[in-house]
């Protein structure tokens, strides 16, 4: 089971998926802050698709959300599909006895019960952020990779789907909150495979300190919470996996510095479970804070749920199958998934030559606008450029139902749909 390389943090590395006969293999950059990263606000727009039925609204935390305020057909930004909308509200973090609601708690309880005093928590502070909440507020570069329309969810210009729970922590700064901890679903466009989906889950944790916390101690303040934050972030792992071994691993991120990774030893390799730093200076002084030091840490609530609960796929997170649904109970952390089928896959191959704006990820977009959930997994499987400089790519579709057998004829009919979407929506030619 992969799964070392779902979603966790994305500011430390970017990532692309490479070709490999035993699966995808992730690349980290060592900086994904490099020169070479583009802001291209013009890729090409995904036509929304209709394979699901269309949301008209959704109610986030009880505000209405109509759809054509996020899904818009007619401006070429908004790469927002009907898929991404109709996940908008739906708040699996919320719902007690659903794994990720259950980690959620868990981890409340390791802060309720370890600080005396309180850490706030919010957990439906809507998903539709500013980019100067997404990034420049967290001081992620103009040029960063994150900010394109390949990587991100974009309603307008100045509109995304927040892709980190960070996005929140300059405006609850700002407000005067000073212990939190921010859960939510974040959106990010990527491939596919039983590690990545579109919408995961986050939270988000942050922690001030006045110059009477530290003075007694004789430290340098940031050196003090750097402390305090692996402290804290230890014995969360231990609550969470009982006596594991771990590490840091110093990183980078835009809003801390010093920036580390923790990473767990589970089932004989590392696993990252978040990323967590000392936060930047200039992030107080915006809210007015100067005197003060905090730190933030931020962790994938999918990526941990997979580990502690056995789950071997991150669809299933969404599934509303009952034989899914009935395992977990309230409060019942790390019960061991059953599976329940093994429905077989299905496998199809498309080829077709590249045009410069093709991404792989405007790809996935379209296979998951027509096969939805079917959609198991979109691999690379050969790649060649010919004497002409023309470059083909063939990708293997894993077509699967968690839930059920898909007949001959509807995975052929899927495979056609992406065929002539493809060919249509990403100016390619098919081989
Ligand atoms: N926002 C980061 C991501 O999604 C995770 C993160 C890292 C959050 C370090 C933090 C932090 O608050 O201090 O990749």
């Amino acid at each position: 089971m992969t799964i070392f390389s779902v979603h966790s943090t994305i500011f430390s590395r970017a990532s692309v998926v490479l070709l490999s006969s035993n699966g995808l293999k992730r690349f980290s950059f060592a900086s994904s802050f490099s020169s070479t990263a583009v802001y291209s606000p013009r890729l090409p727009k995904m036509k929304k698709q209709r394979r699901y039925p269309i949301v008209s609204a959704v109610d986030i935390g009880g505000v209405t959300v109509a759809r054509n305020d996020v899904v818009k057909d007619d401006d070429p930004t908004n790469n927002v599909p009907d898929s991404i909308f109709s996940k908008i509200g739906m708040q699996l973090h919320r719902r007690n006895k659903h794994p990720i609601g259950i980690l959620k708690n868990a981890i409340y309880s390791y802060f309720d019960s370890n600080y005396a005093e309180k850490f706030e928590k919010f957990e439906d502070l809507s998903p539709i952020v500013t980019t100067k909440q997404n990034f420049d507020d967290v001081l992620v570069p103009a040029d960063h990779v994150s900010r394109s329309l390949n990587d991100t969810y974009y309603v307008d210009p100045q509109t995304v789907l927040r892709c980190h729970t960070s996005a929140h922590q300059a405006e609850l700064l700002r407000k005067g909150h000073s212990r939190f901890l921010v859960t939510g679903d974040v959106y990010r466009r990527d491939s596919i495979d039983s590690t990545h989906y579109p919408v995961f889950h986050q939270m988000e944790g942050f922690c001030v300190f006045s110059p009477e916390d530290w003075n007694e101690s004789g430290m340098d303040p940031t050196l003090y919470a750097a402390e305090d934050l692996k402290k804290c972030l230890e014995g969360l792992a231990r609550h969470l996996f009982g006596s594991v071994e771990m590490r840091w691993v110093n990183t980078y991120f835009p809003f801390t510095n010093p920036s580390f990774e923790l990473e767990i030893y589970f089932k004989e390799d590392w696993l990252e479970v978040l990323g967590c730093g000392v936060t930047e200076q200039v992030i107080l002084k915006q809210s007015g804070l100067e005197d003060k030091v905090a730190w933030a840490f931020g962790l994938g609530l999918e990526r941990l749920a997979m580990v502690l609960f056995d789950i071997p796929d991150i669809r299933l997170f969404w599934s509303s199958d009952e034989r899914f649904t009935t395992q977990f109970g309230k409060g019942e952390l790390g019960v061991k998934f059953k599976p329940y089928s093994k429905y077989p896959p299905c496998y199809k191959d498309i080829s077709f030559w590249i045009s410069d704006a093709f991404t792989e990820n405007n790809f996935c977009e379209v296979v998951r606008g027509i096969a939805g959930d079917l959609a198991e997994e979109v691999k690379l499987i050969d790649k060649f450029t010919n004497k002409k400089g023309m470059t083909s790519h063939c990708y293997r579709i894993v077509f699967r139902s968690m839930e059920r057998s898909l007949t001959d004829e509807e995975v052929n009919d899927l495979q056609s749909k992406v065929r002539v979407e493809v060919e249509k929506k990403l100016n390619v030619e098919l081989r």
